[in-house]
């Protein structure tokens, strides 16, 4: 039985290699396949700015971006300060005004409006694909959580359903009592008092505490969506746009803050020469571009071009509109042509 029993150990010895060799074969792909998106996607959004290896100089926009240019993310000393998660927040975050002091003092805000955000246009786990690929720029490789961080944001969608469904419930336990009790009283009415009745609306303190957790919950079920899926690509509904011409002028006025001091805009467009080469000069945009369609585009162009390097920087209604005010207004004369050299 001995030479068996070595048989077994053995058999059993060279299964779990196999597997193991076949596991980390597995691991190694599937880091791969993560590490090919991340450059992919890096090179689409990010490289005209940072450049394909990450080297100051080297994008085609560089030269033309205003200050502060990004530091070197091929620089191992520069960028081994980051932490995988600082370097993810930088590219997931809101537009917030820089012209604000609190948002200029604000530690963990990374306040530069020509850093657009991705936060709108890309999955979470797409954008850890990126900051992976990022790290490799300067020699260093991911070592953030990413099954944590799902199931972080599993938990909490679970737990903010079930206080959702906890407040529906005692909501609807609270209507139900109301309007029992307003259909007692109706009881007691005569015939005469019922033409003239007018029941009161009922208002129940537990319909204010069921929408503010409900809203909870769409929160946490949009982030777990967006954790392995893009934001939602729908068209934005035509907005109405008609408006006071004094309104137009103070909208206008705004748009142009935002333009530069929010969203960052001249990062990657220019006007009078000025300003980046991502997208097309807008000094003309008044002339050139229907309004609505503006406000759609800046409201959500993925909706409108699925692969197109302007982010969705997820601008409210408000800014969209005071945006398409402003660009409205940009109406240069067509630039005369120079007059060719005599021969
Ligand atoms: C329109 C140009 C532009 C695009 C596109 C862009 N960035 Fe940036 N990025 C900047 C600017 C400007 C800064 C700020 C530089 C500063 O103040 O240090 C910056 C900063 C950063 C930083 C922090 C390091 C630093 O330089 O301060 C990281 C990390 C970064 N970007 C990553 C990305 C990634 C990843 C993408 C693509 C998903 C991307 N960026 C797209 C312009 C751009
Ligand atoms: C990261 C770069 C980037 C940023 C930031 C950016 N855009 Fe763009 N934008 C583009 C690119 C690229 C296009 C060209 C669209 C295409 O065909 O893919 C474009 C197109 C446009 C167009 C259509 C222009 C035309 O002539 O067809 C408008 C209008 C526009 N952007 C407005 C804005 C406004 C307003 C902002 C700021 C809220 C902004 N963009 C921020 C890159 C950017």
């Amino acid at each position: 039985m001995k030479p068996m029993a070595g048989v077994y150990l053995r058999t059993i010895l060279n299964c779990m290699a196999v597997a193991l060799v076949a596991s980390l074969l597995l691991y190694g792909c599937a880091g791969d396949e993560r590490s090919g998106k991340g450059k992919k996607l890096y090179n689409h959004y990010c490289s005209h700015c940072h450049g394909e290896s990450g080297q100051q100089g080297e994008g085609f926009n560089w030269d033309r971006m205003p200050d502060p240019r990004p530091k070197n993310l091929a620089s191992n000393a520069e960028m081994s300060t980051f932490s995988d998660k600082e370097i993810f927040d930088t590219v997931y975050r809101d537009m917030r005004d820089t012209s604000d002091p609190k948002v200029l003092d604000d530690d963990n805000y990374f306040a530069v409006a020509t850093m657009p955000t991705f936060k709108y246009t890309l999955s979470e786990e797409e954008i850890w694909d990126i900051v992976g690929h990022v790290r490799t720029l300067h020699g260093m490789s991911l070592t953030y959580d990413l099954l944590g961080r799902k199931k972080e944001l599993e938990e909490a969608f679970q737990l903010a359903q079930q206080e959702m469904e906890a407040a529906k419930a005692t909501y609807e336990a609270a209507t139900e009592k109301a309007e029992a009790a307003q259909a007692a009283y109706e009881e007691t009415l005569t015939d005469e008092q019922l033409d003239n009745y007018e029941p009161e609306d009922i208002e129940l303190p537990e319909e204010a505490v069921f929408l503010a957790v409900n809203e909870k919950y769409e929160n946490a079920k949009t982030a777990l969506e967006n954790f392995s899926k893009r934001p939602k690509k729908t068209r934005i509904a035509r907005p109405d746009l008609t408006i006071s011409e004094d309104d137009r002028v103070e909208q206008a006025k705004l748009g142009e803050h935002l333009y530069t001091a929010k969203y960052g805009c001249n990062g990657c467009h220019s006007l009078n020469d000025i300003g980046g080469l991502v997208g097309p000069a807008l000094d003309r945009a008044g002339f050139r571009l229907n309004s609505t369609w503006v406000y759609q585009w800046v409201r959500n162009p993925q909706a409108m071009k699925k692969h197109t390097r302007m982010p969705n920087l997820g601008a409210s209604d408000a800014d969209a509109r005071a945006l398409t005010y402003y660009l409205d207004t940009l109406r240069a004369p067509i630039p005369e042509k120079p007059v060719p050299e005599p021969a």
